[in-house]
């Protein structure tokens, strides 16, 4: 059987910055957009040089991220999964994700986008409130959410997911809690609740530095957590990572590998990716591009890779990520299987694992590492104790 990878596409492009948000992306029209979309399978091309195993794999995840994807329109985006696939194939059953912002989906682009391959479309709903979709700038209303939602389930989107963010200024445990309500009326396959994080740098962090807004407390975050957690169970989704919950059988496959540690290419400015070409295997090659179409363009315009940073990890990082990224599963991380790839945890590792399985920031049972649930939400304090 081929080999397999996921691939990750980053579009660099948003019709305006919400204001949380510092994801790498900008304002562009559609020249910019053309220009991307030929740079994109430029940097395939490049890739498929560099590394010629690659040509004999499969992806059996393709996940087109940004920045808004679904701004480029179903066309391009159509164009442009065409062209990844005549270069790596499409495994059976390949699940291929647009994340989609509610207000850039034109109509007719559902449709167009199930035909030309996508399958499984992860909108930014955030909220259903007025008050919280313009506390985060959002450009859309919760009238245009709902209409591109049930559009994509009336087209017959076989997964259809929705982000909200919860902890907005302003926002009350009542008001998530009628969020999440309206969210389960939808049934949405897929629910990501992120915690609002106010960036450095984003005019919501620079809001609350001036003391102008603030943000609900820590405890008033942790209880919409729980209201989370608890809707969304007695609503029979299955809280599968941190901040993730899905119906069964419909967890990102694509996210999976990330939390996994497996291989997955890194295309678009400011995408990161994952290789295990023979002379780094098992432990693996970390990329990341450039942050700047400017600098990624001219990277890949003159025929170069546009990595900033690449390099074999030694077992000891390969380790900490295989940890810190798969404790943010539910089911944890099996220690054989961290042992049959990078062989045994290194000298010091052991003693903060044990560190924290004593004070009980970690179980540890049947083989399997994992954080306790009443521990989710504060679950990065434990992690970058291992790190
Ligand atoms: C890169 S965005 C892609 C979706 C699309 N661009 C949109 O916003 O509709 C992925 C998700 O990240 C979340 N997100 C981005 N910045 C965040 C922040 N600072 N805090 C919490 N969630 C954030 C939002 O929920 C968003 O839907
Ligand atoms: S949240 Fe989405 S739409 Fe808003 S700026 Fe970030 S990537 Fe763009």
């Amino acid at each position: 059987m081929a080999p397999m990878t996921g691939i990750y596409v980053h579009v660099p492009f948003c019709a305006r910055k919400c204001r949380y948000c510092d994801f790498y992306s900008i304002a562009a029209g559609e020249e910019a957009w053309d220009r991307y979309g030929v740079l994109l399978l430029d940097e395939l091309d490049l890739l498929l040089r560099s590394f010629p195993a690659l040509a004999k794999e499969r992806a059996d995840t393709v996940y087109f991220g940004g920045g808004t994807p679904s701004i480029l329109g179903a066309e391009r985006l159509g164009r442009l999964l065409g062209g990844i696939r005549r270069r790596i194939p499409l495994a059976e059953g390949a699940e291929v994700t647009l994340e989609a912002n509610p207000g850039t989906l034109r109509g007719g682009d559902i449709p167009r986008l199930l035909e030309s391959g996508f399958n499984r479309l992860s909108l930014g709903v955030q909220s259903f409130r007025p008050e919280a979709l313009s506390a985060l700038g959002r450009i859309h209303t919760a009238q245009a959410a709902m209409d591109a939602f049930r559009n994509a389930r009336n087209s017959g989107f076989p997964s259809v997911g929705i982000d909200l963010i919860f902890g907005v200024p302003g926002q009350t445990e009542e008001d998530w809690a009628g969020d999440l309500r309206q969210a389960v009326e939808l049934r949405p396959d897929h629910l990501s609740a992120y915690a609002l994080s106010p960036e450095p740098g984003t005019p919501i962090h620079a809001e609350i530095e001036r003391g102008e807004i603030t943000l609900p407390s820590d405890d008033a975050a942790a209880r919409m957590y729980d209201v989370a957690r608890e809707a969304l169970a007695s609503a029979g989704y299955r809280h599968y990572e941190i901040s993730n919950f899905a119906l069964p059988g419909h967890e990102c496959r694509h996210n999976g590998k990330y939390w996994r540690r497996e291989a997955y290419l890194g295309l678009g400015p400011a995408a990161h990716g994952l290789l295990f070409p023979e002379e780094s295997a098992p432990l693996g090659m970390r990329t990341a591009n450039p942050p700047s179409l400017a600098e990624y363009a001219s990277r890949v315009g003159g025929e170069r890779l546009p990595w900033e940073e690449a390099g074999a990890r030694d077992p000891e990082d390969a380790w900490k990520e295989f940890l810190i990224f798969g404790l943010r599963l539910a089911d944890g991380v099996s220690v054989a299987e961290g042992e049959k790839r990078y062989g045994p945890r290194p000298e010091t590792l052991p003693g903060a694992v044990d560190r924290l399985v004593e004070s009980g920031c970690l179980l540890r049972s049947r083989g399997r590492l994992r954080i306790p649930e009443r521990l989710w939400f504060v679950s990065n304090e434990v992690l970058r104790r291992l790190a």
